[in-house]
């Protein structure tokens, strides 16, 4: 028999969008084609621990998004060797308990998204799901991701990225970018920290919780428009999904709408679009993707104007991954099941390796 694949699913973190890994996870988990591959359970919890555990004593409440939580109590405290070839050290025993063939990052937001945990696994010599160091960091920074997008020539909203010993003025913002506008953390994501401001009483407030998430924030054009996303799969040669559309009933798509309110958004998928829109955020998200270094998967969000102008709002690197989740659905609704899915990306994860593998990495002369 074949051997098994084993796949390291690495989930949790210390971030706000902890529990949406959670349910994420726990769908991978059940969904994962288990006689090709064997899943392996790796958890980070609020603090940053890494824990190992078996998948039946993981989880508690996992039948409720709302009291999911880590069962910290069973589970063993591990670390990822580096150049360990995927061992994972039992930190009070110190022995190798248990070993992944493939990393499959499902965090969400700083320490998970933004390039640092690829980073370890680029040390510890594991190929890993989605995009690398680069792709992540670039992808979770909206002020640098902004700027290469609007040099490739893709159009975005007016912005400015501001430290806190530069925030400009009331009347300075309104001159530059009218009113409303919106605020928020340049790094971050599920829309914490995001404000929209309509009048100068709303102004520090807004910048003081953007400056809670990050030392860089970001004073954005308010777009007025529909919200459109689409999946981009592959490395080298990605494609775009059909697309989706977030009917929020809230103000605008915020953390509330997200995660809170259950009558919060609504997804139309496929979004109704004509062709010629839907050929265009197509092609926006691709290139999106490679323009802004991506690789295996990444969701790429748009507001699409009245007037038919479509603009790029930003990518995700590690979107959303519950079977009910904007990233898969519209994988399925252009006909690959979310099973299927989970497979693609851990091919690509595993194609990228190999090639890297081949990179020298030493130079000889006599080679030349
Ligand atoms: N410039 C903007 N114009 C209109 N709405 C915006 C703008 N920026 C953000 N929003 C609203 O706030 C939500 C969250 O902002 P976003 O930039 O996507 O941050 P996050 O990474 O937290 O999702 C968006 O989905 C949208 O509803
Ligand atoms: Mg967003």
């Amino acid at each position: 028999m074949k051997k098994k694949i084993k796949i390291g699913i690495i989930f949790g973190g210390k971030s706000a969008e902890h529990e949406v890994s959670l349910q994420s996870a726990k769908n991978v988990f059940d969904a994962i084609d288990k006689e090709k591959y064997e899943p392996v359970l790796l958890a980070i919890d609020k603090d940053g621990r890494w824990l190992l555990n078996n998948s039946s004593e993981f989880l508690l409440n996992s039948g409720n998004p709302k009291l999911i939580k880590l069962n910290s109590k069973t589970s063993q405290s591990v670390a990822l060797v580096p150049q360990g070839n995927g061992e994972i050290s039992n930190l009070d025993t110190h022995q190798s308990d248990s070993s992944i063939d493939v990393a499959f990052p499902i965090l969400h937001g700083p320490f998970g998204e933004d390039g640092t945990i690829q980073g370890l696994l680029k040390l510890a010599n594991i190929p890993f799901v989605g995009a690398s160091v680069l792709g992540s960091a670039v992808g979770m920074d909206k002020d640098v991701m902004k700027r290469l997008l609007r040099d490739a020539g893709i159009p975005i909203a007016s912005f400015l990225a501001v430290k806190e010993n530069e925030i400009p003025t009331y009347e300075e913002v309104v001159k530059k970018l009218g009113l409303p506008f919106f605020v928020k953390p340049a790094n971050m994501g599920s829309s914490v920290g995001v404000s929209n401001v309509g009048e100068k009483m709303d102004f520090d407030k807004a910048i003081r919780e953007g400056f809670k998430y990050d030392r860089k924030v970001l004073i954005e054009e308010n777009i007025k428009g529909r919200e459109i996303e689409c999946s981009v799969l592959g490395n080298d040669d990605p494609v775009a999904s059909v697309p989706g559309e977030v009917i929020s009933s809230h103000d605008f798509y915020s953390y509330e709408a997200k995660y809170i309110d259950e009558h919060g958004a609504a997804l139309e998928i496929p979004a109704k679009l004509s062709d010629e829109i839907t050929k265009k955020v197509q092609a926006l998200a691709v290139k999106t993707f490679k323009t802004l270094a991506c690789e295996g998967l990444g969701r790429v969000d748009f507001f699409l104007k009245e007037n038919g102008d479509v603009l790029v709002n930003e990518i995700n690197t590690i979107p959303g991954f519950t079977s009910i989740s904007m990233y898969p659905k519209l994988w399925e609704a252009s006909g690959i099941s979310y099973a299927e899915l989970i497979d693609r990306l851990i091919q690509l994860a595993l194609e990228r390796f190999e090639k890297e593998q081949k990179l020298k990495t030493s130079y000889d002369t006599e080679d030349k």
